[in-house]
């Protein structure tokens, strides 16, 4: 199937053409970082107007870079949740829009799921596998044992991974997001500089906790205040890094020994991180079992991630009822009841 898929749950507005649920053949971001850099962080009522602004040029872009026209399409994937409500309707309705003008079936996706099969658009992971999800929402160990069937592992309790970058960052004094920022600083940096906890690194559960690991952040800078650019802060960056490094190679190694895992995949904004991506590969050397980080192009938000499972649906005969809205929280687990 050709699909067109639309993401509009946060900051970034994106459109793809995708053909079989791998082949991307076209894909289109346009982010709206900048706008929202002024304020330190999303402003949902900016976010759905800029979304509104940019949802016709960009699928019209994503057509174009495809060199096929609307009527070429079989089928639109679109995020459904979680995110900003506001967000998420300018590109539900306009997938809707399109698929009842063209006659052609439509799918809700989960913006999560995307996260996790971004890596099947390079090679497709055999399932079962554990996913380690690492975004600015989001830091969620799932079993994974095919399309729509996931069963939440461990979570955060607090912040998510890349939102404690982002508020570390802003601490130090950085733009947000600063998550991409500190990692650059951390590779000049010593990790071993400043001691910061690693919450609830030996709690036996699979959960995580990293507001604790911030305010210790907090704490050192106000008694020692860094300065950038400088080797102060490239080492509190790199200790920052190794202490979330540290947690989530921990906890994922047990989660990995917990359900035999032979097959790990690391999706969601993070994943870009240096730091993260070579822990998760040692990791998987040590316990010899594959792992699946798709390229930072893939781990950021896009819409091409979605027409992954989005085929699945569609092939299947899972298309989403006309009456379906858009969903601010969407358990992973729950999906199982929709689709399968
Ligand atoms: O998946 P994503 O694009 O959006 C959400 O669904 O949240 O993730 C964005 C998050 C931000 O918190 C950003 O700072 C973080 O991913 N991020 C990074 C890096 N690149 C992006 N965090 C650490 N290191 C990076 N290299
Ligand atoms: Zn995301």
């Amino acid at each position: 199937m050709l699909l067109l898929s639309i993401e509009t749950s946060c900051d970034e507005t994106a459109a793809a053409v995708v053909r079989d649920g791998r082949e991307i053949v076209s894909s289109v971001i346009s982010s709206q970082v900048a706008i929202h850099a002024e304020y330190g962080g999303v402003v949902p009522e900016i976010a759905s107007r800029k979304h509104l602004e940019m949802i016709s040029p960009v699928i019209t872009q994503a057509l174009e870079n495809a060199d096929i026209g609307i009527g070429d399409i079989e089928g639109v994937a679109v995020t459904r949740g979680p995110g900003l409500s506001g967000a998420l309707l300018v590109g539900f309705s306009a997938a809707k829009a399109i698929a009842a003008a063209k006659r052609i079936p439509f799918v809700g996706v989960n913006h999560i799921e995307g996260h996790i099969f971004a890596a099947f658009l390079e090679e497709a992971a055999p399932f079962p596998f554990l996913a380690l999800v690492v975004s600015g929402g989001h830091t969620h160990l799932y079993h994974v044992e095919g399309f729509g069937r996931y069963t939440t592992l461990g979570r955060t309790i607090d912040d998510a991974a890349g939102e404690a970058y982002d508020k570390s960052a802003k601490i130090m004094g950085m733009p947000y997001p600063g998550g991409a920022l500190i990692d650059k600083m951390a590779c000049s940096g010593d990790p071993a500089a400043v001691r910061l906890p690693r919450p609830l690194i030996r709690d036996g559960s699979l959960n995580f906790s990293f507001s604790g690991l911030k305010t210790a952040l907090l704490q050192h800078v106000a008694k020692h205040p860094v300065t950038i650019p400088g080797q102060d802060a490239n080492d509190l960056c790199a200790s920052f890094q190794q202490a979330v490094c540290d947690v989530l190679a921990s906890k994922t190694e047990s989660a990995i020994r917990q359900t035999s895992a032979r097959h790990l995949v690391v999706a969601g904004g993070v994943a870009c991180n240096s730091g993260l991506r070579s822990r998760m590969a040692q990791l998987c050397d040590k316990l010899q079992i594959g792992l699946s980080i798709p390229h930072p192009s893939l781990c950021g938000d896009n819409a091409a991630m979605l027409a992954v499972p989005g085929d699945y649906y569609l092939s299947n005969g899972f298309a989403s009822p006309w009456t379906q809205d858009v969903t601010a929280t969407w358990d992973m687990d729950s999906i199982k009841e929709l689709f399968l």
